[in-house]
C-alpha cells in the first residue's frame, strides 16, 4: 500500500518545493512603456548569470587602501555585480562604473550606494530631532542638501529614511527614528522621499531614496537591537506600516527589509510583506534590498539550515537584491535549474532593479555629473543645518533662566560641550569634526563672556579630576551652561542600553555645580530621552538638543540669547525610567485607567499592609504612570492660553468634514511658535481604540499679546482604523476631540458620527 503511493507523494513533495511563479505579482500600472521595452530587450540578451549578478550588493570598505582588487573588477567586467556599498573614493566609482559600463557583457550601469542619513558632510540633527521640529520641511531640506552633496562623490542611492516606529527608548535606533507617532513620522517620511529624490531621479544631484526597515523593526523586544516583534496584524497596520505607505505614495525608489522576524518570519524572507503588501497593496515597483547579510542571518535566526535554503526562502518571499552576503550568486544557478526558484522571479527582481537604474538616468549619465572639486558645506547649506538645530531644540524646563542676558558671565562646563565628533550623532560616516563648530566655538565667535571647564573628559568618563576646574568657574560666573547627555556611539544600531540616565560621573558632576547655587542651564546632546529624574530639579533650564550636528554650537547660542526661540516638541514620550518602557501615548485603555486619585506611591503603602490590589489600577509602584514629559510637550520662552474651542457641528456623516478652532492667545513677553495639536479618541469601538491619536497639527507664530483663532479641518474619512478582521472600519459613535500644546493637555470637546 504505502509502496504504491510513493510516486504520489514524491509529487506532491516536488511540487510543495516547487516556487508558485508568482502570478504576475509585477506592478506596472505606472510602467513606462519605453522603460519596460529597454527592459524586455536587456533581460533578452542577458544571461541566468549576469541577472544573477544584478542582485548582488557587494560591500566595500571605504578605507580601501591602494588599488582595486582586480577580482572585484573581473567580478565587474563578467556582469557579477549589480550595486556597490561604501565606495568612497570617486576614483575607484569612475573606474568599477567605467568597466560595468564598457566591458561588462551588457553594459549595465552600478549603482554606489551610502548610509547618507542626516547629512552627507553637512550634517543636520539627526533623524529624531529632526521630528521635534514637528516641520517636515526640515527633513525635505537635510534630505536635499544630503543628496546634492553625496551625489558629487557618485552615491546616488542612499539606506534613508529609516521609518521605523519606536516606543522605547532604550532601543539604539530610536536616534534613527522618526519617533512613535504614524501620522507625525507619514509626513516626515514623504518629506524625505521629496527631497533625496528631488523633482526627478533623473537629475545627477538625485538618490534614490530607501524607505527601511520593512518592517516593525522599532518593536523589537524590549528595545534590544535585532529583537523580534510580535503584533496582531491590525497593530501593525495602524501603527507600522503608515510612515512606509506614505513613502511609496511619494514614490520612494526602493526600500529595505529588516533583521527581525514578524510573528515568526523573518522579513527577509516574508512574503505577507514584501508580495502581500509591498506589491499587491502598495503597487510599489521599485525594487526590495536585504540588509546587511540579513539574507545568510537567517541561518542563526533558525529559519533556513544554510545559505542554499535561505536564498530559495529570500527569492521566493519577494527579497530582490542582496546586501553584502552571496547566499544568492552562490546558489540561484542551482535553484533554478532545479526548478526550486523560478527563473520568472528572477526576471521580475532584475526588472525591478533596472528600472530604477533607467529612472536614475544611469544608462544615459553613468558617471559622476562634477568631475571639478566637490563643493561641500556651502553656506545655505550650514544655514540650513542651523536652522534645523535651532528648530529641533526642545526646552524641557525653563525658570525664568532663559533667554539669558548678554551681561551675565557663564561657566561652560560639561563633556559635550566642545567635542565636535559626539554633536554629529550617529550614521555620520562622512561628517568632518574640523567642520564642526562646538559650543564652546561659537561662544568665541560671539565673544559671550565665558570660562570653559569640560569638567569630564567624554559623557561616560567616572574621573572626578576635572570637577575642581569646574567648580571654581562655576563659582565665579553669573550661569552655568552645561553641556552633557550622551556621546555619539551610545545611540543607534546595536547601541541598546538598559540604564537611560546620563553615563559616567555626570549626575555627580551636577550635584557639585548645584551646590555652588548658581543657575544652571542643563543641554542635552543625546540620541534618546534620558532619564533625568535625579538631577533635574538642579537645572532651572534644560534643553534637549538631540545630537545636533555640524552647525549644533551656533543653533545653542541663538537660543540661549534668544536670537530664536525654541519650537520643537517631543516626537515621542519622555520616561522617568527605562523601568516604564515602552512608554507610548496613543496606547489603548485598560478596563482600569491608571488614575492619580486612587495611586499609591510604594512608599506609602503601610508596613504590614493587608494584602488588596491597593489603587487596583494599571500603573508602577514607583514610577507611577505618567512619563517625565509627554508626547508633543515643549516649552517656549513666551507663553500660549488656549480658549473657546468651537466644534461647529457635533454630528457629522462619514463623508462630512469635522470642522473645529480655537482661541490661541501670546500671553507672554515674547514672539513665538506655538504647535497646536489636534488629538482624538475614537471612545467605544469593536477593537479597543487608543487613548489619544494625533491627527493634524498647525505650527503657529504670534507676536506677544496677539490672538488668533486656529482651525482645523479633518475628514471624517480620517478616523477610520483597521479592525480586528483587518477591514478599515469607519464607526459610528461618540468621540472626543482635543486642541492643546501636548498629548495631555489640551481642551477637549466631543462629537458624534452618525450612520
Ligand atoms: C545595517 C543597518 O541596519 C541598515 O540600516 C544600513 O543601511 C545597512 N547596515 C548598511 O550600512
Amino acid at each position: 500500500m504505502i509502496k504504491n503511493c510513493l510516486p504520489f507523494l514524491l509529487l506532491i513533495l516536488i511540487f510543495s518545493c516547487t516556487p508558485t511563479p508568482s502570478e504576475d505579482s509585477s506592478n506596472r500600472d505606472n510602467a513606462d512603456p519605453q522603460i519596460e521595452t529597454q527592459i524586455d530587450a536587456l533581460l533578452k540578451n542577458m544571461t541566468l548569470e549576469e541577472k544573477i549578478g544584478q542582485t548582488a550588493l557587494r560591500g566595500t570598505s571605504s578605507r580601501v587602501k591602494g588599488s582595486l582588487p582586480e577580482e572585484l573588477k573581473e567580478a565587474v567586467r563578467n556582469g557579477q555585480i549589480g550595486a556597490f556599498l561604501n565606495v568612497m573614493k570617486p576614483e575607484y566609482v569612475d573606474e568599477l562604473q567605467r568597466i560595468a559600463v564598457e566591458e561588462s557583457p551588457n553594459g549595465i550601469p552600478l549603482i554606489f550606494a551610502r548610509d547618507v542619513i542626516h547629512g552627507f558632510k553637512t550634517i543636520f540633527p539627526i533623524p529624531l530631532g529632526l521630528t521635534a521640529s514637528w516641520e517636515p520641511e526640515q527633513a525635505r531640506i537635510a534630505a536635499r542638501s544630503s543628496a546634492k552633496e553625496a551625489t558629487q562623490v557618485g552615491v546616488r542611492w542612499t539606506f534613508a529614511p529609516m521609518v521605523d516606529i519606536c516606543r522605547d527608548s532604550r532601543w539604539g535606533r530610536i536616534a534613527e527614528s522618526p519617533g512613535e507617532d504614524p501620522y507625525l513620522a507619514s509626513l516626515f517620511s514623504a518629506a524625505y522621499i521629496h527631497g533625496f529624490q528631488g523633482d526627478s531621479l533623473s537629475q545627477p544631484d538625485a538618490m534614490a531614496a530607501c524607505v527601511k526597515h520593512f518592517a516593525a523593526y522599532g518593536a523589537a523586544i524590549g528595545g534590544r537591537d535585532y529583537n523580534s516583534a510580535e503584533m496582531h496584524e491590525s497593530q501593525l497596520r495602524n501603527f507600522y506600516l503608515p510612515p512606509f505607505e506614505a513613502a511609496f505614495e511619494a514614490k520612494a525608489a526602493t526600500v529595505m527589509t529588516s533583521f527581525n522576524d514578524l510573528n515568526g518570519v523573518p522579513a527577509s524572507a516574508n512574503p505577507f510583506l514584501l508580495k502581500d503588501i509591498l506589491r499587491g497593496e502598495y503597487s510599489f515597483d521599485g525594487f526590495v534590498v536585504s540588509d546587511w547579510n540579513s539574507v545568510t542571518e537567517m541561518i542563526p535566526h533558525g529559519f533556513a539550515k544554510d545559505k542554499k535554503e535561505a536564498a530559495r526562502l529570500s527569492m521566493n518571499g519577494g527579497m530582490e537584491m542582496e546586501m553584502t552576503s552571496d547566499a544568492y550568486e552562490l546558489n540561484l544557478l542551482e535553484l533554478i535549474k532545479t526548478g526550486r526558484v523560478s527563473e520568472r522571479d528572477l526576471d521580475e527582481a532584475v526588472r525591478n532593479i533596472l528600472r530604477i537604474k533607467i529612472r536614475l538616468g544611469l544608462f544615459d549619465q553613468p558617471y559622476r555629473a562634477t568631475t571639478t572639486a566637490p563643493n561641500y558645506y556651502a553656506e545655505e547649506d550650514m544655514q540650513a543645518a542651523r536652522v534645523a538645530a535651532e528648530k529641533s531644540a526642545v526646552l524641557l524646563e525653563n525658570n525664568n533662566l532663559l533667554p539669558l542676558s548678554s551681561k551675565s558671565k557663564i561657566a561652560l562646563i560639561g563633556p559635550l560641550a566642545d567635542q565636535p565628533h559626539e554633536q554629529l550623532g550617529t550614521w555620520t560616516f562622512d561628517g568632518e569634526k574640523e567642520m564642526t563648530k562646538t559650543v564652546k566655538a561659537a561662544f568665541e565667535e560671539n565673544d559671550i563672556n565665558f570660562d570653559f571647564a569640560e569638567g569630564l573628559e567624554f559623557s561616560r568618563s567616572n574621573s572626578k579630576k576635572g570637577f575642581a576646574k569646574a567648580i571654581r568657574i562655576a563659582k565665579d560666573a553669573d550661569v552655568i551652561v552645561f553641556v552633557g547627555g550622551e556621546e555619539a556611539i551610545l545611540s543607534g544600531e546595536a547601541h541598546s542600553r538598559g540604564d537611560i540616565r546620563m553615563p559616567g560621573a555626570q549626575e555627580a558632576l551636577l550635584n557639585e555645580l548645584s551646590k555652588t547655587g548658581k543657575p544652571i542651564v542643563l543641554v542635552l546632546m543625546a540620541g534618546r530621552p534620558l532619564d533625568i529624574e535625579d538631577i533635574k530639579s538642579h537645572a532651572d533650564a534644560i534643553l534637549m538638543m538631540w545630537h545636533p550636528g555640524t552647525m549644533g554650537g551656533p543653533a545653542l547660542c541663538n537660543l540661549l540669547y534668544g536670537q530664536s526661540s525654541p519650537e520643537g516638541r517631543l516626537p515621542v514620550t519622555w520616561p522617568k525610567d527605562a523601568g516604564q518602557l515602552p512608554l507610548y501615548y496613543n496606547h489603548n485603555n485598560t478596563g482600569r485607567p491608571a488614575d492619580s486619585s486612587s495611586f499609591v506611591q510604594m512608599n506609602d503603602i503601610p508596613v504590614g499592609a493587608w494584602q488588596s490590589s491597593l489603587g487596583n489600577n494599571s500603573h508602577y509602584l514607583d514610577f507611577g504612570f505618567t512619563p517625565a514629559y509627554p508626547f508633543g510637550y515643549g516649552l517656549t520662552y513666551t507663553s500660549f492660553n488656549y480658549s473657546d474651542l468651537i466644534i461647529e457641528k457635533d454630528e457629522l456623516k462619514r463623508t462630512d468634514t469635522l470642522m473645529l478652532s480655537v482661541m490661541l492667545e501670546n500671553t507672554g513677553s515674547y514672539e513665538g511658535v506655538e504647535t497646536v495639536q489636534l488629538y482624538i479618541q475614537d471612545r467605544f469601538a469593536s477593537s479597543v481604540r487608543p487613548v489619544k491619536e494625533l491627527k493634524a497639527f498647525r505650527k503657529v507664530s504670534l507676536e506677544k499679546g496677539a490672538q488668533k483663532r486656529i482651525r482645523f479641518e479633518l475628514p471624517v474619512s480620517e478616523l477610520s482604523f483597521i479592525g480586528h478582521d483587518i477591514q478599515a472600519i469607519l464607526e459610528a459613535g461618540d468621540f472626543y476631540v482635543w486642541l492643546g500644546a501636548n498629548a495631555t493637555e489640551g481642551i477637549r470637546g466631543s462629537f458624534k458620527l452618525v450612520d
